[in-house]
Formats: structure tokens, sequence, C-alpha cells
């Protein structure tokens, strides 16, 4: 498809990404693939920032007038601190992914991370149901800000992990939440309407690709969804599939998360469509 060339002029709104390493990070592809395509004048820029001049960096961007920024690892708890407010997600959640920089001089922190993994299950059709229960497997920051999502919506959580501490130390940030022993959670999954994996198992190049647990204690109706996004159809996901359950990729969280940062800086609700993912597919 023919996009637009992109429009930089002096009135250009701006942001980007702030990481350390931030080289990899397919957000610039993806944000500038917007600009162009809604003909926005405005420009998305990598920024990398080690951790002891992250906040040098986030007062600098404020200055030169940027809109606001993507956080990436190792700087979201940071931003968290820095932020002047909070929105319950980010609140629950412990960390900030987006910063906007506010008219009044006061920044905003929001985690969009679990809500664009919610906006991915609502765009297949599959939206969390308030007082069912979704299991997260992992306790790490990923984790924490899907389940920090989920209880927005009146979801109960569970967690299991494979080093049991770090789910209890997770369960106990997030009030209500529960914890499942790691060797029994696959013989529990019938009492779930939600399987989410927050690890990096089945990544490629991850600790086990070949992750592929038995989901034969499964209720018809489980949603079965995977974070990761390299591969698409992760051994997880097509094990669900060849038993006949609903599932959801990684990619439409990594689009959603980005779209509602979109939103926020340069005023326009972008569509995550099949263009959009071909666009970042491309890039990766
Ligand atoms: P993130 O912040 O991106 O979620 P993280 O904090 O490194 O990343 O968490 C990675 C998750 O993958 C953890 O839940 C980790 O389990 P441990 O807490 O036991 O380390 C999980 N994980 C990684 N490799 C794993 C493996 N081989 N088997 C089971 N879980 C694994």
């Amino acid at each position: 498809s023919s996009v637009p060339e992109q429009i930089i002029t002096g009135k250009a709104r701006l942001a980007g990404v702030l990481g350390w390493p931030v080289a990899h990070s397919r957000s610039p592809a993806l944000h500038n693939y917007w600009l162009r395509r809604y003909g926005v004048d405005g420009a998305y820029v990598p920024l990398p920032a080690a951790p002891a001049r992250f906040e040098a960096a986030v007062r600098g961007l404020q200055a030169a007038g940027f809109r606001g920024a993507n956080v990436t690892i190792p700087h979201k708890e940071a931003a968290y601190s820095l932020a002047d407010k909070l929105d319950q997600t980010a609140r629950r959640a412990g960390a900030v992914n987006t910063l906007v920089f506010r008219e009044d001089g006061t920044i905003l922190g929001l985690s969009t991370d679990g809500d664009g993994f919610v906006a991915s299950l609502e765009a297949e059709g599959l939206p969390p149901r308030p007082r069912t229960r979704a299991l997260l497997l992992g306790a790490g920051g990923a984790a924490r800000s899907v389940a920090a999502a989920l209880q927005d919506r009146g979801i109960e959580v569970c967690i299991t992990n494979r080093t049991q501490e770090r789910a209890t130390a997770l369960a106990a940030a997030l009030p209500g939440a529960d914890v499942l022993p790691w060797p029994v959670w696959e013989r529990e999954l019938g009492a779930f309407a939600l399987l989410v994996n927050t690890t990096s198992l089945g990544m490629e190049g991850g600790p086990d690709p070949l992750f592929s647990p038995s989901l034969a204690h499964a209720a018809d109706d489980l949603v079965v969804a995977d974070i990761v996004y390299v591969p698409r159809m992760t051994p997880l996901l097509a094990s669900a599939r060849q038993q006949g359950l609903r599932t959801v990729g990684g990619l439409g969280m990594l689009l959603h998360q980005a779209r509602l940062g979109f939103r926020e800086w340069f005023g326009v609700d972008p569509q995550v469509d099949k263009a959009t993912q071909d666009h970042v597919l491309g890039s990766l």
C-alpha cells in the first residue's frame, strides 16, 4: 500500500522511546508509519538514555517541547516515581510505560501494556468478562501490567510462576490476587476463563522455544493468550488451536499499547489493522 511521505515542519509534534538499549525497539517504525498514514505533522525517535541520566533526559525532552515518550526497559519503575500523576492501572502496575507532558508542566504516567493487552482481546471479540478468573503464567513486569489491567475490569487474577516467592510477592502487591503452585497449574485449568503466558517461554531464542504445556484440563470456552509475538504462532497457541480453543497472540498487545500512547501525543486514534501488522512484521 502507498503511504504518504512524513511531514515534519517547525510545528511538528514530537515523541520518542526512552530505553537502554533502545536500538531494537519497533516503536519508531510503528509510530512513524502511523504519522505518515494519518498525515500528522510529527516525529517519533529512539532516545537512548542510561539509567543514571534518565531523569535528566525526561526533563530535557519536556523542556524541549516534546509531547511525551514511551519508556521501556530498564526505566519503567523510574518513570513511575517521576510522574506527577498516575492513572489507576499504572498505580496498580507499579510501572509506567507512557509519559505525557501536559501544558501545565506536569507529567502524567500511564501503563498502557496491560490496557493494550485487554484491547487486543477486545479486538478479537474476546473481551474478558468481570467476575471470571484469569491464570497468569509468570511474575515479572509484564505479568504485573496484565494483572493490573485485568483487575481494573473486575477479573479475578491468579498467578503461577516457576519461582514461587516471586508469585507470592506479586500477589501481595495486587490485593485480591492469589497464587497457584507452578507444578499443578495444568491440572487446575478447568477453573479459568483466560490463560495468559507472560513469560518468555515459547519465544524464538527464549529459554524454551518449544514450551507447550498440556491444556487437557481446560474448559471448552478457555481463551488462551500469549504475549510472545515472535513467532506469532507459539507452540502454546498452536496446541490451544488444535484443541479447538480460542487464541490471542502477542502482536495485538504491542500494537494496542502503542496506539494508546499515539492517541495521547498526536491526537489521532490509529487503526490496528492488517496493514499495521504487516508494517511492523516487515520491520521485525
Ligand atoms: P518481564 O519483566 O519481561 O516480565 P522477567 O521479570 O525477567 O521479565 O520475568 C520473566 C518471567 O519468565 C518470570 O516469570 C520467569 O520465571 P522466574 O521468576 O521463575 O525466573 C519466567 N521464566 C523465564 N524462564 C523460564 C523457564 N525456563 N521456566 C519457567 N519460567 C521461566
